[in-house]
């Protein structure tokens, strides 16, 4: 039996297409169990421990009790060095192109008050500012893994290399091979399910647009970057930067560097995506212009026809592609540009990971249903509440997998989204993992907990009964996100005792959501008072 293992797992690795010289294979189903002690029933690994994988990984382990995981081996694979994903700084200095590990800067504040960044009833700590900045959330994902004694289930320094289906669509098995960053040693195990919550803001995408070399070429001091490398204002001191883009990082690096700089201009595009149309008033400092329509070697052509000729910085505040490159090494994950109703296999367009029924779990017909889950994908949603949900998802699916309704099914409810969404005026190919319109985010992730309440699963660990998931407080703070913002800013304006007094003795999650509605209300009060209320910029419905 055991010679047949080793004999087995050589085979495979010989197909790997892996070439370390330290490869050695860990294949615990090959170690003789003590007696008396069986083998794990199933054995779980999840890719990464940001947002997602500490979410996914509190569900199973926080969530469902624990008889109906009896005997699993849940491993958690982070390559770096600690938790908290995008939220873990990197201590070098970016070095283009290499990629860096995080497109944090030093001055990232959170852009959505941390109460609707959490997971349900687990508040960040007392005292934490409503737009905390990036230690606070850092720490707040250590927080849950101390709280739930989820830290021997990780494994840092693990980097996933390669994931492949060893099997048929019926049965069969992952084998993944994981890089051991500190020994710089690869190895090779077996696992029944693969959790994905690698992340989207890891791979930059920059557009193409005619003419951008000639113009890079044209002067000595010109130069480009994607904001994935973007740190310190200070080296934009008396540039002259175009800043490319409209997303809430993007403004906030042009805001940052526009007092250091000769001149910012922010090139916006107008809204592809149907969502409410932001009015984007210039910022300090800085001058809107349209898109950008072509370069020639001394100036940058607008699609207005106007131009400007003294750039010389242009920051690609652009976004990212969907990559997920050990899907991709193990043959599980084909780059097309076009994907289409009948795919069997999954695909990224780069915006898209298809099929992939409620953007959580993969229709691939390589593998069983259930194999391979993602978290994390969903984009325009509060993520760790969309997290919580799909880790409920996954973690009751893979405790009874009955509760899953066939591929066939899964299919057609899929295209039955899709054919709504178009309907609605949408192309799901590019929205990919935007989850639009508003209140698309709740329910979306109250759609998923609907999914087992239908099958008799409320009242479980987690699953709410008789209630929808997301609870009406986040609403709120979603809703009213923009005099939220502008309250805290008025608040932290007038000094630190006065933030002191707005957060004494805000503890519980409760708490935590009156804070919030005595803020709109009284950011509403300060506006009336100094007769700059505006009710249209007030989004949600009457506070
Ligand atoms: C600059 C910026 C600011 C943001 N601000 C906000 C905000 O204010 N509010 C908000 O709600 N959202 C914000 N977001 C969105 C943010 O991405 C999510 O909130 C969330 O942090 C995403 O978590 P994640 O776990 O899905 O991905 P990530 O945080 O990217 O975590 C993925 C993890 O997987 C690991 N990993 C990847 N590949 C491998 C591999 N092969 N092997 C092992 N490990 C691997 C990575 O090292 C990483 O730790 C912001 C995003 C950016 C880029
Ligand atoms: C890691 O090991 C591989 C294969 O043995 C080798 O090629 C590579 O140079 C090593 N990397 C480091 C950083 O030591
Ligand atoms: C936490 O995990 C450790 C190691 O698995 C275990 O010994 C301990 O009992 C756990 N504690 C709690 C409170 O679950
Ligand atoms: C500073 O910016 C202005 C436009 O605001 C431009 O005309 C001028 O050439 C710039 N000066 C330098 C030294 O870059
Ligand atoms: C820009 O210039 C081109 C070529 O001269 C012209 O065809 C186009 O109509 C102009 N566009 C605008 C918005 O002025």
């Amino acid at each position: 039996m055991l010679h047949r293992m080793g004999l087995l797992a050589r085979l495979a690795l010989s197909t790997l297409g892996l070439h370390f010289a330290s490869l050695h294979l860990v294949d615990a189903s090959a170690v003789q169990a003590p007696l008396g002690v069986s083998a794990p029933s199933k054995r779980i690994a999840i890719v990464g421990a940001g947002t997602g994988g500490v979410g996914a990984l509190k569900a199973l382990i926080g969530d469902l009790p624990e008889e109906a995981r009896q005997g699993w081996e849940i491993v958690l694979f982070e390559q770096r060095r600690d938790v908290g994903g995008i939220w873990l700084p990197d201590p070098n200095p970016p070095n283009p192109p290499e990629l860096p590990e995080t497109p944090l800067y030093p001055r990232l504040l959170t852009n959505t008050p941390h109460p609707t960044m959490t997971l349900p009833n687990f508040p960040f700590r007392p005292g934490t500012p409503l737009y905390p900045r990036h230690p606070a959330v850092q720490q707040y994902h250590r927080d849950i893994v101390e709280h739930w004694n989820l830290s021997s289930y990780i494994k840092f320094n693990h980097e996933v290399l390669e994931t492949r289906w060893r099997g048929t669509s019926e049965a069969g098995r992952w084998q993944v091979a994981v890089r051991d960053r500190l020994q710089n040693e690869t190895s090779v195990s077996q696992f029944d399910h693969l959790i994905v919550a690698s992340g989207h803001n890891h791979y930059p995408f920059e557009p193409i647009i005619p003419g951008r070399d000639l113009w890079e070429a044209g002067a000595p001091n010109r130069k480009t970057l994607h904001s994935i490398y973007y740190r310190q204002p200070q080296d934009y001191a008396g540039r002259n930067v175009v800043v490319v883009g409209g997303g809430a990082s993007t403004r906030d690096i042009a805001q940052q560097i526009a007092p250091l700089t000769n001149s910012t201009y922010v090139s916006l595009k107008p809204a592809t995506i149907k969502k409410p149309a932001l009015p984007f008033p210039p910022m300090p400092g800085t001058e809107n212009k349209p898109r950008i329509s072509h370069f020639t070697s001394n100036s940058i052509v607008f699609t207005d026809n106007t131009t400007l000729t003294h750039i010389d910085t242009i920051v690609w505040g652009t976004g990212y592609e969907l990559r997920i490159p050990f899907l991709t090494a193990g043959g599980h994950l084909d780059i097309v540009p076009t994907q289409t109703d009948q795919d069997e296999h999954l695909s990224t367009n780069l915006r898209r990971v298809h099929p992939v029924y409620q953007h959580v779990l993969s229709l691939d017909t390589a593998y069983p249903v259930g194999a391979l889950y993602f978290i994390g994908l969903p984009i325009f949603v509060s993520n760790a509440i969309s997290d919580a949900a799909q880790g409920l998802f996954a973690a009751y699916t893979l405790a009874y997998p009955e509760l899953l309704d066939s591929r066939g099914e899964l299919y057609a409810d899929l295209l039955a989204d899709e054919t709504r969404l178009r309907a609605d005026g949408y192309d799901c190919a590019y929205i990919g993992h935007r989850i639009p319109g508003d209140g698309g985010g709740t329910r979306y992730q109250d759609g998923l907990v609907e999914y087992l309440q239908a099958r008799g699963l409320g009242g479980h660990p987690g699953v709410p009964r008789g209630r929808k998931f997301t609870e009406q407080w986040r609403v709120f703070g979603v809703d009213y996100i923009t005099s939220l913002k502008k309250g805290w800013v008025r608040i932290e304006s007038r000094g630190e005792e006065y933030v002191r007094e707005w957060l004494d003795g805000v503890e519980t999650e409760e708490q935590w959501a009156d804070l919030m509605e005595r803020l709109v209300k009284w950011e509403r009060e300060q506006e009336e008072e100094e007769g700059s209320y505006d009710p249209l910029a007030y989004t949600g419905p009457e506070p």
